[in-house]
């Protein structure tokens, strides 16, 4: 069977860490390569980041540092504004005032020896997706920044890209603010120009994400095996599930969601998303309350024509099964 080409734009970022490897460890895809934006960190930390695991997994992909802040957020004066990802360590006091310490800059990996590539991701977005036969399918899992650029300089890529499966957005799940999930908060003109591009899209909201949790015991089995990369993940999900208990515990015990990695599973066994629907989804780039929501319209006649399909559940064992079945395939140290 042919490998499904796939280039990931990853804000690396524990999660996308995680999808990363799957990507990489997968004898069902070809990374053909990873595109960085600031998000969850600044674009230094999450181009560095995004080397680190290249590294760890001795893999021959190269990596491309995209845009350092959002396509046009500082441009209302009532926007959350120039985004351009966090610094410094996240920390706060759970309900106990014990230290929580959460979204680390650097991955707990060594500083990578490898370098980046030379060329601005969105040009090698572009130019990649138009030497293509059509046949390359778009993971991101950050801001949809590049992405956006791209299409905005070549509108002809649209036709090339066989797919887009991306992590963000909500249907009632929520983390940025009260509406909007983080990746569509960060850069909402930019999604919005991603799903309304025409391209054959699915999203992979916060909804199917916290459906699809990975555990404590997960992580202590993983670790069991002693390699370089189930090690890495369980220590992601330790951190995270700390970090989750203490302020967003979830409806599994002792369980933290790894989004990234569900979409990029997604494209590897489509099964792993429960519920898929076809909606129509714009999002909000008013500046107001519901800034990045993602809208999704439920009635039986909207009024504009569907072009997302929405994933609201997940099928846990089934992802958490897929996952552990890659790193499973990692050599032991
Ligand atoms: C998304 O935001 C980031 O923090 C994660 O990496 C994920 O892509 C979840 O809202
Ligand atoms: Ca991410």
């Amino acid at each position: 069977m042919t490998k499904q080409r796939v280039i990931m734009d990853v804000d690396t970022g524990s999660d996308d860490a995680v999808a990363i490897m799957a990507a990489i460890l997968s004898p069902d895809i070809d990374l053909v390569g990873l595109t960085t934006v600031a998000g969850n960190k600044e674009i230094n930390f999450t181009t560095d980041n995004t080397l680190r695991v290249v590294e760890l997994l001795g893999a021959d992909v190269p990596v491309y540092r995209g845009c350092e802040k959002a396509m046009v957020c500082t441009l209302l004066h009532n926007r959350h504004g120039d985004y351009t990802g966090a610094t410094g360590v996240g920390t706060k006091l759970d309900a106990q005032g014990r230290k929580i310490e959460y979204h680390t800059d650097c991955l707990p990996l060594p500083a990578p020896t490898i370098r980046e590539q030379p060329e601005h991701a969105v040009f090698y977005l572009v130019d990649t997706l138009m030497r293509s036969d059509g046949d390359i399918v778009l993971v991101p899992t950050g801001p949809l920044t590049n992405l956006a650029m791209a299409m905005r300089i070549q509108p002809k890529i649209c036709q090339k890209i066989k797919a887009i499966c991306f992590m963000g957005g909500g249907f009632k799940v929520f983390n940025a603010t009260g509406a909007s999930e983080f990746n569509i908060w960060a850069d909402p003109e930019a999604a919005q120009i991603v799903v309304t591009s025409g391209v054959p899209v699915t999203m992979v909201p916060l909804d199917a994400t916290h459906r699809a949790n990975f555990t404590l015991d997960d992580a202590r089995e993983l670790r069991s095996w002693n390699t370089p990369a189930a090690d890495l993940v369980a220590t992601l999900v330790e951190e995270r599930v700390a970090a989750y208990n203490a302020f967003q515990p979830q409806e599994l015990p002792d369980s933290a969601p790894l989004h990234d990695a569900l979409a990029l599973a997604a494209v590897i066994d489509p099964q792993v998303l429960r519920d898929v629907r076809l909606m129509r989804v714009d999002v909000d780039i008013s500046g107001g309350f519901a800034d990045g929501q993602t809208i999704c319209d439920t009635r039986a006649f909207p009024d504009r024509t569907p072009n997302v399909r929405v994933a609201l559940d997940a099928d846990r064992e089934r992802f958490v099964t897929l996952i552990k079945s890659l790193l499973r395939s990692c050599p032991a140290r």
